[in-house]
Parts: structure tokens; sequence; C-alpha cells
């Protein structure tokens, strides 16, 4: 009723509300040691898990021996595909609808696939019984690389889907393929570029793990997993076992990093429940770190062309895009249903494009499955690092620079809110605002002249700037729109006020890092003028969380932030009845103060009470014409996305010796709308900046011709460590949603999703006067040098 929070305004009331730099509530009990993991969980009589893996990527399962497994003392059963077919449990939904074998039956799809469990007294038993489990297999050619898949003699790997011939999965398109082509005949000029957006893990610290505690006397199923949506968990296991719902409790405890790999099912979440409900014991189940990177949900993995249509003066007019994307042995890319492509069709970026057409085919390959939301809203990084690539690789074609380039195409802040040509409604945006902040911070112009000089004196290092002006989209639903198997994303806060003036939060997302416990308590503060030290939020319980979706794709704020404002002012409404009544005044004539946090009667301010008078009337003199309480849930289904965007502005030398790419400068100015904590923000863009350097230079899951996976390991699958992160300056701009109730997009993943544009840019830039175009990801000193020679520029 009072507008909500205004940018930049609703800093300072010192209660930790809205824009204040809060400490995270929750980092006590992580930096004192007293965080609770699913690995911290020990039950009475607990009993632990392993799973025997396939060290093959196709083979046939001839003969399983579980004897000198059983043998093993203190292995107290050995469970395979057909003890799970006994209860009905030998297979389990993808989120896409596909079927996956929970132990292998029949036949084993990829390395490290799941073929028995061995339950036994201590973790150490478990593994020697599970080394002691024969496994007979028929090893069967394997495919890899989608390419290989959908060639006609390849060997076809779903022949458990009915009548299937071969290793199509899936096609997609989008845009108008007409009306695209006629604008890349008529163009002045057209650029093509083939990149692979190359597969990639997401790395959480902690693995992936369960604790399955099945109650007999209750006849209640409790799972205590690593699960980013513990409710869409709640309802698939009910919809897997037969469990009926309200049996089931899934609890995430404290969760170490999710990043999109903790929002599928995996089989050892379900062997852990089935365990425990066939043996009447408490089982935990932790995965290795292999076992993670191995079988665990990857990211990425799309082969792109990508081409731009535009005038001579460079303004763009068509962009056209085919994928080719690898799915791994079954179809589990985590997003939501109506979307097989999840949502790459918003390449068309920051930028006012008349026409768009966009194709997609996905394969089956003998490769763990995977296409999960890698701190990213379901394919957002590859379209951005699609569109971002190609401007660059335009720019260059027509001699160009980049930021101008940008400037001239953005849509204008006036133009929202925009459609875009493939049907996105963006909320707001003021792009040029953000890049010339990035520009000026970067001094730009001065290390354009730097980079000349460089050139004209051959110096040993050359120079690159690059420079990416990313939109995101963020805060999935609307509902209708988009569901996870089928239940529409929306999400939910509870709000209690208790009769001492203090409250406890409940929300349907699920913190794995972001600091919910602090930036949610910001926001009920600041709707309720109360203190944020005197708020709980509690989070990860489906027996007394409301119903949500869970968090992944930057929607805590969008959507559960949305609900947790809703409620508060639900909260406020009838808040200002009790006040009415205790300062002896007609409700209408009760106004609401933000800046002090107090109501008081319009017009004498003196007259005046705070939320905690209030809640004390709530529950010890409540008026007669209202329930007695203080208490509000909001399930909140939002209208829109909502549509962060930001620039940023990689400086970075190559030495034309070696091809080392150092960083000189990194600058990232984003813009989340209304911002709820400063702080946490910069520590998100912070952490996504270093996933997104992680992506551009050394992270890639390889395969060799056999399957087997040959970065499956940190020895193999290089993480950026303090040594290769440069430090960060960071900038912001504030373009509030005009939609959300507290004017707020979402941030996590903004960081990740613009950023490896915005490096491969700066490689490439550094080489471009050599004719080279693009640089493929992970940009390893050999990959450049390669370049470097190719350009003629190598020492
Ligand atoms: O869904 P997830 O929590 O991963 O992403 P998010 O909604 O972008 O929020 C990440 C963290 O940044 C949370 O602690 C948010 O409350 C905080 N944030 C903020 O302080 N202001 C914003 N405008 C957006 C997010």
């Amino acid at each position: 009723e009072d507008g909500g929070p205004q940018p930049e305004k609703h800093c300072g009331h010192g209660r930790g509300g809205m824009g204040e730099e809060v400490k995270r509530k929750e980092d006590q009990r992580f930096i004192t040691g007293r965080g609770n993991y699913v690995d911290d969980i020990k039950k009475p009589g607990m009993l632990h898990c392993e799973i025997v893996r396939s060290p093959h990527a196709h083979a046939r399962i001839e003969d399983i021996d579980k004897s000198r497994a059983l043998s093993v003392d203190g292995v107290v059963a050995v469970l395979t595909a057909e003890d799970l077919l006994e209860h009905d449990l030998a297979t389990m939904p993808t989120l896409m609808d596909d079927t996956q074998d929970v132990l292998v039956n029949d036949k084993v799809k990829f390395q490290s696939q799941e073929v028995a469990a061995v339950i036994a007294t201590d973790r150490y038993t478990a593994k020697d019984g599970a080394e002691k489990v024969v496994v007979d297999y028929d090893v069967l050619d394997p495919v890899i690389g989608a390419e290989n898949a959908l060639e006609d003699d390849a060997p076809v790997i779903r022949d458990d889907i009915e009548g299937k011939e071969d290793n199509h999965c899936l096609d997609w398109e989008t845009g108008d393929e007409e009306a695209t082509a006629e604008a890349f005949e008529e163009a002045d000029v057209t650029v093509k570029e083939d990149m692979l957006y190359q597969r990639l893990h997401p790395a959480p610290i902690e693995t992936c793990g369960a604790v399955g505690d099945y109650d007999p006397g209750k006849d209640k199923l409790t799972v205590h997993m690593t699960s980013q949506a513990p409710h869409i968990h709640r309802t698939l296991f009910a919809q897997v076992s037969g469990i009926p719902e309200h049996k089931i409790r899934i609890v995430s405890p404290d969760v170490g990093g999710g990043f999109g790999n903790k929002v599928p099912i995996y089989p050892g979440y379900v062997v852990a429940a089935a365990a425990s409900y066939v043996l009447e014991e408490p089982v935990k189940w932790v995965e290795e770190r292999s076992e993670n990177i191995q079988s665990t949900g990857f990211a990425r993995d799309y082969d792109m062309t990508g081409e731009l249509a535009a005038t001579e003066d460079g303004e763009i007019q068509a962009v056209r895009t085919d994928v080719l994307a690898d799915h791994g042995a079954f179809n589990a890319v985590a997003q939501p249903s109506k979307f097989p492509a999840g949502f790459f069709n918003i390449f068309t970026g920051s930028y006012d494009i008349d026409t768009a057409y966009g194709t997609l085919t996905a394969a089956y390959t003998n490769t763990a499955p995977g296409g999960v939301a890698y701190r990213c809203s379901f394919r957002v990084t590859e379209a951005v690092y699609l569109i971002e690539r190609m401007v660059k690789v335009l720019a260059d074609e027509l001699d160009m620079d980049p930021a101008e380039i940008r400037r001239k195409n953005f849509i204008q802040p006036e133009q929202f809110p925009y459609e875009s040509a493939t049907g996105w409604n963006y909320d707001s945006g003021d792009y040029e605002k953000a890049l010339d902040k990035a520009l000026e911070m970067a001094d730009y112009e001065d290390y354009r002249e730097e980079q000349q000089r460089r050139i004209e004196e051959d110096a040993d290092k050359l120079l690159g700037i690059g420079v990416s002006s990313f939109t995101e989209v963020v805060g999935a639903g609307p509902g209708k729109s988009c569901d996870i198997a089928g239940v529409e994303m929306f999400d939910s806060a509870e709000i209690r006020v208790h009769p001492t003036g203090n409250a406890t939060v409940r929300v349907g997302v699920q913190t794995q890092g972001q600091g919910h416990e602090t930036t949610f308590a910001q926001i009920v503060a600041e709707e309720l003028g109360m203190d944020v030290d005197d708020i709980t939020v509690e989070h990860g319980d489906t027996d007394t969380d409301p119903y949500g979706l869970g968090t992944y794709g930057s929607r805590s704020t969008p959507v559960a932030g949305a609900a947790a404002a809703v409620a508060s002012r639900k909260v406020r409404e009838k808040a200002k009845a009790i006040a009415a009544n205790e300062l002896e005044a007609a409700e209408e004539d009760i106004d609401w103060d933000r800046e002090s946090g107090e109501f008081h009667v319009a017009g004498a301010p003196d007259r005046s009470i705070t939320i905690t008078e209030i809640a004390a009337g709530a529950y010890m003199n409540h008026p007669s014409s209202e329930e007695p309480g203080l208490e509000a849930i909001n399930y909140y289904d939002p209208p829109e996305m909502t549509y962060p965007f930001g620039s940023y502005i990689v400086i970075v030398e190559v030495d034309r010796e070696t091809g080392e790419v150092e960083f000189e400068k990194f600058v990232a100015v984003d813009d989340c709308g209304n911002r709820i904590n400063p702080m946490i923000i910069e520590g998100q863009i912070h952490g996504g900046l270093a996933q997104g350097i992680g992506t551009a230079m050394l992270e890639h899951v390889t395969f060799d011709d056999n399957g087997n996976v040959t970065g499956g390991d940190f020895m193999n699958y290089l993480l950026p460590t303090s040594m290769e992160i440069p430090e960060f300056e960071t900038g912001h701009t504030v373009t509030p949603s005009p939609h959300h109730p507290i004017g707020a997009k979402g941030v996590g993943e903004s960081p990740t999703v613009g950023s490896p544009p915005a490096i491969v840019n700066a490689v490439v830039d550094a080489m471009s006067h050599g004719g080279i175009s693009h640089v493929e990801m992970p940009m390893t000193p050999d990959t450049v040098w390669e370049k470097l020679d190719e350009a003629g520029l190598a020492m």
C-alpha cells in the first residue's frame, strides 16, 4: 500500500531490513563447526550403504554373485535390481519423464552406473563387501559423443524403450524459420561460428548423500537428503514407492553447495530409503567425490552453431542457432517439463533483434545422464554464451568496437516490458547504464590504447579486452508455464509472530549456502518493522515447511522472496486491526511508517505502537473482530520471471610463448533490481565469477573412446583455486522489477552465466588482429598456444 521499498532509499532503518549489510546469521554455526550435514547424522543402529558401480559404459549384466560379499563379517544385505523389483522399486522417473534403473536391470548404459548396493554395519565393511560382489558383464560397443550417437550404424543404447531403433532423444525448435532465413538472405553482413559449451560438473563441496530412516512403529519414512527441492522430492518418492505422501518426510539439513547438482533424484537416495524400509533400520549412503563427478547430473554439453545477420553499420537483424545436445543415457535434464531445451530460447540476449530461429537435436550417449541447471536458469548460460560470443564475432567482422556494437543494439529502457522474438517478456532493464559503468571502472579506453601499443611494439604479451552484456531470466514459474514433474512452480512463506514479539518464518525454498536464513529475515524485518535478530528462518523440512519448489535457477528471491513480502503484508494488515484496538482508534485511521517500523494514528505520530506490542495484543488482548494470533502464509505464483542483467569486462594478458592467460582486470557490474543484502550479493558474485573462470579456463568432463570418464576426479577435473582467481572489481546499478513485491530480481547465477563469454571474448580479442574468431573452452595454455600459432602470433 506504500508502494514497497524504493531503490536504494530503504537502507539504514538500522533494524537489518532491505539494503543493509547484515552479517550472515547461519555463519555462526558454520564457522564454529556446528553445521549439520547429511554425513553428520548418526542414528542408533544405523547401517551404511556402498554402491557397486559398473566399470563399463555399455554392457549387459549376465550374472551377479552376492555370496562372497554376504560372507564378509558385518555385511547385512546385498541388493540388486531383482530385490528392488520385488518391492516395485527397480526404476524411477527422471524429471523429464524418462525411466532410469535404480540398480541396473539387464543393461549398463554408462560407466559408474549403479549395479548393486551393499549394506553393512559400517562404511568400511560396506566397501569391503562391495569389492566382493562379482558381476559378469557382456561388454558392448560404447557410444560416446552426440554426433557418433546419431550415426546410422551406432549401437542402440535405449533398447529398453519399445520400438527404439536409434539414439535420437528429442528435437526442439523456436522462432520464425522463414523470416529469419529471409533476413539472412537480405543482410549486408552475416557471420557464423561453431562453439562447444563443454560438459561440466557442478562440484558442490559436499557430495550427495542420504539417510533413509523408516519407523515401522509410525509407518513413516524419513529421508534426510542433500536436496535442493525437498517437497518435490517427497512427491516423487510417494509416486515411486506407493507410500502415501503424508507418511514420508524429507529433511534437507545443511547443504554444502548444490549448484543444480542436488535437484535430480539419484539412485543412491532411493536405495538408502528402500534399504531402510526393507531392513527397518536407518541406512546412510554418502557418495565419494569421483562417484559424484562420474554419476550425478552433469551440466551443459551443448555443441552450438551461431549466426548473426546485420547491416554494414552493425545493426543486428537476425540470429539463428542450431544445437546438438548430449543428454547422456537417460533424458534426465532438470528443467520445467514444457521446456525441453530449458530457457535456451532467450538467445536474443540483451538486444532488440526482430527475427530469430533456433533448433536443437538431443541424443542419448553412453555417459551419465544430466543437463542440470548448474548455477543457471535452465540453459540460459548456453544461450548467453552463444549471443555474447556472436556479438564479438560480428564486431570483429565489421571492425567495430565490441562495446559500441552492443550499445547500438541494446533494448532501450523505454521498450520495457519487452517481448523478444522468441516470446520472452523482459520486465525491466537499463543495459547501457550498466555497460557505461563497467567501461568506466575498467579504464576501457586506456586499455584499448595499451592493446594497440603492444601490437605495434610486437610485445611478448598481448592484451585482450572482453565484454559481455548479458541478460538473465530467473524466478520460474509462472506456474501455468513452468512445472517440475507436473507440480506448478510457485513458492511459499509462512510467518508466525509469537506473543513476545519475535517470529519464525518458514519457506519452501532450501538454502545451500546462499544465506537465506539472513536475507529472508531481512525481507520480513523490512516489511514488519521488526529487528532482523528477532526472526528465525526455517527451511528444508517437509513436515513443517509450506510446500515449495526449492532453490535453483536463482528463483528463491523472485518467488519465495515475494511470498515472504506478501505474507508479511498480510501480517501487517492484521496488525493494523490490533493496533487500532490497542490505540483506541478506527482501523482506517492507522498508518504504518516504514522508516520507524511503527503503526500510528493518522496525523498523530506520537500515538504509535510497535510490532512487539501488537504481537502481545494479538495473543493477550485480541479485538473481538479478529481471530487471536498473528500469522500468515502466502503461496506466490509469479506473474512473470525477472530479468537481472549486467556488464562484465575482462582484461587479459596472453603470453605468446606459453599460451598462458593472466587476468589483468576483472570488472563485474550487476543489476538485480532492489538489493536485499549487498554483502551477500557481493559474495554471490565472487563465487559465481570463480565458477565462470573454472568454466572458461579449466573444467571439462572428458571421456575416452571406450566410455571411460577421463575427467572424473579432482586430479583431472580441474577446479579453480585461489591461485587462479584475480581480484574482482564489482559495481551495480538498480533497475527494480516492476512486478516483484519488493522490486527484487535474482542474482545467484548471474556471474556464472555472464562471465565465460567475457573471458573468452578477452582471449579472442588478444588475437583477433591475427584473424582468430574463437577459442574453445576450457582455454588451457596449449589450446591458446595453438590459436596463437594459427594466427602467426606464437613465439
Ligand atoms: O535461488 P538462490 O538463492 O540461489 O538465488 P537468489 O534468489 O538470486 O539469491 C541468492 C542470495 O542473494 C540470497 O541470499 C538472496 O536473498 C540474495 N539476494 C539479495 O540480497 N538481493 C537480491 N536482489 C537478490 C538476491
